[in-house]
Parts: structure tokens; sequence; C-alpha cells
């Protein structure tokens, strides 16, 4: 499967977005990775559709939205409105994740699922075959710049071969701690699409990060 890099732009200087926005363009990432934090679902609150919109005028890449939010079918028009070609929502944070997954695909987008680390992989079982993505998070939602927890390469095994299974052009991302260390890692225990935030703009030469990480 095609390999795809994401950067988070949770991680970027949100007093220059316009620049950081310009140098993924002129990166080998194919996406940009969105996280919209309400300070429910997680204790962390980042931000909403103005943002999201000006990252829309200023990025050329598909916008992967992450939304850490509670009732999330309430707000799937707005964020397909906003830009969104791919909707993340989590398992835990509504009542009925195949509802979600209708009402994303209703809007004509990408739709992906996503579980923290805490919640067996299992349980994505009845949602796969009605999915484009599955995104596995290596570390608890909620904040940038945490390490990645181990653990997640056996849970990240364990998905891979689910998504062999029942959904085999089922991409898998992660995000969540990803950077040079364990990039190539993540690819041989099956994931395809790696988010990576601190790990891109901490770096010196963010561009030539996001082409070590593809070619990791
Ligand atoms: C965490 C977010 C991540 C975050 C990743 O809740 O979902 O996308 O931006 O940041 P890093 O790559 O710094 O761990
Ligand atoms: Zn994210």
């Amino acid at each position: 499967m095609e390999r795809i890099i994401s950067p988070s732009i949770l991680a970027a200087d949100f007093g220059d977005l316009k620049s950081e926005c310009e140098m993924i363009n002129r990166s080998d990432a194919r996406w940009v990775h969105i996280d919209v934090m309400d300070g429910v679902f997680v204790p962390n609150i980042s931000f909403g559709f103005p943002v999201i919109e000006a990252v829309r005028r200023h990025c050329t890449k598909l916008m992967d939205v992450h939304i850490m939010i509670v009732n999330p079918e309430k707000y799937v028009r707005r964020f397909a409105e906003a830009g969104a070609r791919m909707l993340t929502f989590h398992y835990e944070a509504t009542a009925d994740p195949a509802v979600v997954i209708r009402l994303i695909r209703a809007e004509g987008i990408k739709v992906g699922i996503t579980i923290n680390p805490d919640v067996p992989v299992d349980k994505l079982r009845p949602f796969i075959a009605d999915v484009d993505m599955v995104l596995l998070m290596t570390v608890f939602a909620g904040y940038g710049g945490q390490k990645f927890i181990p653990e997640s390469f056996e849970r990240l095994r364990a998905l891979a071969g689910m998504r062999d299974e029942l959904n085999p052009s089922c991409m898998i991302q992660v995000d969540g701690g990803v950077g040079a260390s364990n990039a190539s890692q993540l690819y041989e225990c099956g994931a395809n699409v790696l988010v990576a935030g601190s790990s891109v703009f901490n770096a010196a030469d963010p561009p030539a990060m996001i082409r070590q990480l593809l070619d990791a």
C-alpha cells in the first residue's frame, strides 16, 4: 500500500500558519493532519473551524481531519464544508459508530475510525469493512509531543491482520510519537499513513524529515 506522511499542524507555529502550510506544499507530504480537540472528549482544546479554513486556503494537500470530540455526528457536515477530505472520529466518542460512518460517507468524503491505546483493537472488527482508514493512536489523544507507546507495535500487527482479512484496501494510520526512530518498524507492522507533529515541525529541515519518514 502507498506510503503517506501527514504532518500534524498541531505542532506548527500558528502565528505563521501560512508559511507552515507552504512548507508542507513544497514537501513530499501527501496529506496535512488537523487535530480538533474539544476539551471534553480529551482534556485539551486545540482549534476549530476558522483555523481549518485558513489551512484550506493555504495548503494544497489533502485535509486529514482527526476529531477528538464528543458527539461527532453533530459536526460531520461542518467539517466536510470546512474542507475535510478524510474525517476520522473516535470509536469511544459516540454511542453508534455506524451512524457516524454513514453520515461521513453521505458527505462524499473518506471516513476513518480511531481508538485510543486502552481500547482493544477487536472493537473495530464490526466497522472495518465500512471505512477507508483505521487510525491506531500510539499515544493517548489530547496532546502533541508525547512518547510513543511501544505496545502499539503488537496492536498494529493485530489490526493489520484484521484489515487483511476483512478489508484489504483499508489504510492504517498511526498517530503519536512517530518519528525517524520508529517509522520503518511501523511500516513493517502494517501502517501505511504516518502522522508526524513534533518530529517534523521541530526538525531543522522539515521537508527533509518528511522525506526521511517516507523512505524509512
Ligand atoms: C494527539 C494528536 C496528534 C499529535 C501528534 O492527540 O492526535 O496528531 O499532533 O503529535 P506528535 O507527532 O508530536 O506526537
Ligand atoms: Zn491526530
